[in-house]
């Protein structure tokens, strides 16, 4: 026996399709302005990840079928270069540099001693999503080696104490 033709093809063809919807406005305009680029793919994910924050999974969808890139080299280039998040950023994100002065300003200790007190390692965000750890290349500063970037907060001459008590002042602004 065969079954009658659905009367509304179109949006039986839709059911569970996440990405029925068209791209929100704000995606699309990122995407007509690398249209037809060969190699934009990096270039993509870095303006959306600028305009959201971290590359949420239905914007990675969107890029491959708009872009016409598979989904796994989306994917794949996503997961590869560190700039990249695939998950949101915790409410303050604090990267230490790992340019060169500060590296001799022994910024690897401040870095040791962050991933210790907040038990997590480098690109990720603590349980309580208050705080992404992250490093950074030089940002410009080298004068204040060794320089902690909080959000757009830059701080210099920084000893893994200081940077420890700025972090316990955040923790404690959260909780009150
Ligand atoms: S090396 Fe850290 S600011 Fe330049």
């Amino acid at each position: 026996m065969s079954h009658p033709a659905p009367t509304n093809p179109k949006k039986y063809a839709y059911v569970g399709d996440p990405l029925a919807d068209p791209p929100p406005p704000e995606l699309m305009e990122i995407f007509d302005h690398h249209r037809g680029e060969k190699d934009a793919l990096i270039t993509v994910l870095e303006e959306i990840q600028h305009h959201y924050g971290y590359l949420p999974t239905k914007q990675l969808q969107y890029t491959a079928r708009e872009l016409g890139f598979p989904l796994a080299r989306v994917y794949g280039v996503a997961t590869f270069y560190n700039l990249f998040q695939l998950a949101p950023p915790g409410r303050y994100q604090v990267r230490v540099c790992k340019g060169t002065a500060c590296h001799v300003g022994r910024s690897a200790e401040i870095l040791t001693q962050l991933k210790a007190k907040l038990g997590i390692d480098e690109d990720e965000t603590t349980a309580d999503r208050l705080i992404t750890l992250q490093t950074v290349a030089c940002v410009g500063a080298c004068s204040l080696a060794p320089v902690v970037v909080i959000n757009d907060r830059t701080l210099g001459r920084m000893t893994p104490e200081q940077v420890w008590e700025a972090i316990e002042k955040l923790q404690k602004e959260a909780s009150d």
